[in-house]
């Protein structure tokens, strides 16, 4: 019988729960189907007592150097999260150990330090759960796909967002009612801004658009608009017009460049995207070769992400993981930079809800100023003001126009004086059929 192989565990909340609790209760089948036992030889955290239940079980402490630098150790399992995991992650590498990871916030930012460092020192990174929770895309990406040039990935890449946004559209719950429970059910960042702020889309989409376009992207590249600032009149209103919004992040070649975005956007209910609710994430791409593919599953929560960590585990203790890392140039840090499309010119269609005096005349400046910018328009309609009457919600739908002309159209749409507050707008998704 080999030895088992020991791993640290630094972080025992949500995610290092549920990989203690497959670790333990699934030993025997991943034995049979491995022949490989497991050690958790450190579980990590900051507050002993908090996590005393542990301490009868695992050796439980506070110190990572500690952890990282046992010599039983083979595998650094990093699920504390934030910016301050990047030390000890560092610290491991360099005791030469491999690591698995679902911070994706981390390798957003220090990638293309972490991947080159792990390369040097002869280990690897493991990151299936940092992007999209139990959905398998990493290993899709860096295998099942290689031999395909990808030209669009489309997801809704944020559990707690698409909770939200489905609780207020299916249950009426308010903002704030439905990001709570998203908080209680574990599918949030500890800092939840950065969910509802779209950065955490931006961050997996910034490592899965790295992957997929062989380029380097980062955070700083994708123009973010969250779901913090959308208000449930638009959500009935899209809801009417035959469109759900979902918050997604898009990484698409337009010529030589890449259109990058996290944004709330219009899904016609006949597109698969729009069906998916809840906690669920889903990613479709395009591939020269496959063409359309679509994942679907849970996005976050504790064991989706804990399985993708532990198939990590796995596949790092079985050599395929530093196999694949060591051979393949596609990680952060070996890539030239992506040729990001300037934001302005992206080609979209629009929703436009504009708060209008209820005045004569109005419709009229309205349409003057979009024609003005070329914006042609395929619907306009007057909805009705729930709660003040002397303003009226006029919603207009877009035939395709750039970004440039519907900013420069609403800088003079709002500065009339018949517009009471500023002008939503959203951007409408098309399947892209050029790629079908
Ligand atoms: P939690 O906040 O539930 O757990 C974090 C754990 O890390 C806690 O046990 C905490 O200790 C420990 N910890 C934090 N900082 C330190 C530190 N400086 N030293 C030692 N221990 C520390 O987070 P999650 O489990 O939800 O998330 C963990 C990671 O997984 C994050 O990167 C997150 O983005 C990612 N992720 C989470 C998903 C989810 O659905 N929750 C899905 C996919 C990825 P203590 O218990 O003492 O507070
Ligand atoms: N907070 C993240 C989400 C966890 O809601 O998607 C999964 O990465």
């Amino acid at each position: 019988m080999n030895e088992p192989v020991g791993i640290a565990l630094l972080g025992s909340g949500v995610v290092g729960r549920g990989v203690l609790a497959i670790l333990s209760e699934q030993q025997d089948l991943l034995e049979r189907r491995t022949g490989l036992r497991f050690e958790v030889c450190h579980v990590v955290c900051r507050d002993v007592n908090k996590n005393a239940d542990l301490a009868k079980t695992y050796n439980l402490h506070t110190d990572t150097t500690r952890a990282v630098s046992d010599p039983r150790v083979k595998i650094v399992v990093e699920v504390m999260g934030g910016l301050g995991a990047e030390s000890p992650i560092n610290e491991a590498i360099r005791s030469g150990k491999h690591i698995v990871t679902a911070n994706k916030a981390l390798l957003a930012a220090r990638g293309n330090h972490l991947f080159p460092l792990a390369k040097k020192h002869g280990v690897s990174i493991g990151f299936e759960a940092s992007c999209a929770g139990g959905i398998p895309i990493i290993d899709a990406l860096t295998r099942g796909l290689l031999s395909n040039r990808i030209d669009s990935l489309t997801g809704i890449i944020n559990g707690t967002c698409n909770y939200i946004l489905t609780q207020m559209t299916e249950k009426g719950q308010t903002y704030s009612q439905a990001l709570s429970e998203a908080q209680k059910l574990g599918y949030a960042e500890a800092d939840p801004t950065l969910d509802v702020n779209g950065r955490d889309s931006a961050q997996k989409l910034a490592i899965l658009a790295s992957l997929a376009f062989n380029c380097q992207v980062n955070e700083r590249d994708i123009h973010i608009t969250g779901i913090d600032t959308l208000q449930a009149d638009d959500i009935r209103f899209a809801e009417e017009l035959g469109y759900a919004i979902k918050l997604l992040g898009i990484a698409e070649r337009v010529g030589d460049s890449l259109s990058l975005r996290v944004h709330p956007t219009l899904v016609h209910h006949g597109e698969l995207l729009a069906d998916v609710n809840g906690a669920f994430n889903a990613i479709s791409l395009y591939g020269h070769a496959i063409g359309h593919q679509f994942f679907y599953g849970r996005g976050a929560g504790q064991m989706p992400t804990a399985s993708a960590v532990v198939a990590d585990i796995l596949g790092v203790a079985l050599g395929i993981i530093p196999h694949t890392f060591a051979r393949l140039n596609i990680y952060p840090g070996q890539l030239e930079p992506a040729r990001v499309l300037p934001f302005e010119q992206l080609r979209s269609r629009y929703y436009l809800r504009v708060s209008a005096a209820d005045v004569p005349g109005v419709f009229a400046d309205i349409t003057a100023a979009l024609g003005k910018h070329h914006i042609s328009l395929s619907g306009v309609s007057q909805k009705e003001s729930e709660e003040d009457v002397s303003v009226v919600p006029v919603v207009v739908v877009t035939h395709r126009a750039t970004e440039g002309d519907i900013q420069a159209a609403l800088k003079e749409i709002d500065a009339l004086a018949t517009i009471k507050s500023p002008t939503v707008c959203l951007r409408i998704v098309d399947v892209p059929k050029e790629f079908a």
